[in-house]
């Protein structure tokens, strides 16, 4: 019998056989599914034998939900995703311009998961447009909930905007005739509470240093504040653990063990993890900021199509592919799993299967190494095997089970490979 994760004294208490739920997703989503599904079990099974098991169960959304009469989203998926703590997704298919609201902002407010987090590092044998590719691990948590994303915006000429127009002229601003306005909200609570989950991490996975990726020479009362904020939670909820480079002399190193904190202004950010990607470690940053730079350095590294993505609140967390549908290959047996394979070690992580989760990522790894990979990973690159993406989870699933043997045997074929 599969029971269900439970929450209480702020930790998860995970029972050996849990049901977690599943969306597929719209698009390569119900494909890319089936390719990882395989894969998570496997590891699970040959981590804890008999003794563990996830029962995956699939929830409505998206697409199917619609043709099979239900909404997009319905009430009972977010309940269930709420009372089962944990779940993975696929893509869903957001309409750009009109047309519904993204499946993925619905369900991240609706269970208040504030901290959208991506954990971006190299898989030797993909192709990147750097040649240093390694030198970036690092680990971004990008607040999810508020900043120009909050979906607080006045069309031009709405009433709204008109009052708001009038109200900021008060102010002393200019304001042209016919402007749409959104407000940018950077909350003292929104900003800590996704510092607290940066911190935690990197103190829980013995990580260096935590930089705040802002632009608060700019916008000093929400982005300055984010960054002041971050420096306060440090001083007073990590005194010890945690250092705030404004406290350290200029050159001066932390204590062995204790966490750096420091900051960088958002567009030198940018620059620094193409120039110096070993400057960082784990990055916190406001939600646009996060947003642009989640994908920035997954590019570096190879794309998004291997770049896993969790949301995470308190006792609960939502792990997702993080590219889109790509409708223009959808049933054709091109998509890369890598993205979905990824996010559900992450999920294992999580629930704390560590093993599991460490050959999920092993088993993919080693796949690559040996150069199979589908064709997007292995565009314009000679000597790699292209396999579809059944056969790519097959042998992502087949490394997963056989355990390190396996992988070294890969390895050598591939290396006795004309
Ligand atoms: P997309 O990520 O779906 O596609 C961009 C390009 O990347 C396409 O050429 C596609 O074939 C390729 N691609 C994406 N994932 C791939 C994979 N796993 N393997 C191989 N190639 C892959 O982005 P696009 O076209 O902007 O969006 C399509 C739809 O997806 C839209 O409706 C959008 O709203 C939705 N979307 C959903 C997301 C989510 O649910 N997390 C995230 C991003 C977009």
């Amino acid at each position: 019998m599969s029971e269900r994760i439970e929450y209480a004294g702020g930790v998860l208490q995970v029972p050996d056989r849990c049901a977690i739920p599943f969306i597929p997703g719209d698009g390569i989503g119900p494909e890319i599914w089936a390719a990882a599904r395989p894969v998570f079990d496997a590891a699970v099974e040959t981590s804890y034998g008999s003794r563990r098991r996830i029962t995956w169960f699939e929830l409505p959304a998206g697409q199917k939900a619609v043709e099979h009469g239900q909404d997009l989203l319905p009430d009972s998926t977010v309940e269930a995703i709420r009372a089962h703590r944990v779940a993975i997704k696929g893509p869903t298919m957001t309409p750009v311009g009109g047309g519904h609201r993204s499946i993925n902002v619905a369900l991240r407010q609706a269970l208040d998961l504030y901290a959208n987090v991506r954990p971006v590092r190299y898989f030797e044998g993909v192709a990147t447009p750097v040649v240093n590719p390694d030198a970036l691990d690092v680990v971004i948590f990008r607040e999810n909930t508020e900043d120009v994303y909050a979906g607080i915006e006045f069309a031009a000429g709405s009433p709204a905007a008109l009052g708001l127009t009038e109200f900021l002229r008060g102010q002393g601003h200019e304001i042209a005739p016919e402007t749409g306005i959104g407000i940018k909200v950077i909350s003292r609570v929104g900003s800590q509470r996704l510092i607290r989950a940066a911190i935690e991490y990197a103190l829980l996975h013995g990580r260096k240093r935590v930089t705040l990726v802002h632009k608060g020479n700019i916008m000093k009362a929400t982005e300055g504040a984010f960054r002041a904020w971050g420096y306060e939670l440090a001083r007073e909820e990590y005194a010890g653990r945690v250092v705030a480079a404004t406290d350290l002399a200029a050159g001066q190193k932390p204590p062995e063990g204790v966490v750096l904190l420091d900051d960088r202004i958002a567009d030198a950010a940018f620059q620094d993890v193409i120039l110096f990607p070993h400057r960082f470690d784990v990055l916190a940053a406001p939600n646009l900021n996060g947003d642009y730079l989640s994908d920035a350095c997954a590019a570096r590294v190879g794309g998004l199509g291997i770049a896993p993505g969790a949301n995470i609140g308190d006792g609960l967390a939502l792990f997702e592919s993080t590219h889109g549908t790509a409708p223009d290959i959808v049933g054709q047996d091109l998509a890369n799993p890598g993205s979905m394979l990824l996010s559900g070690a992450m999920l294992l992580e999580f629930i704390g299967w560590q093993e599991a989760a460490q050959r999920v990522v092993d088993a993919f790894s080693s796949v690559l190494r040996a150069g199979l990979m589908t064709a997007d990973l292995a565009a314009g690159r000679e000597g790699m095997e292209i396999l579809g993406t059944r056969a790519f989870g097959e042998a992502v699933a087949q490394a997963a089970s056989a355990g390190r043997g396996a992988l070294n045997r890969l390895e050598r074929d591939k290396r006795s490979r004309p």
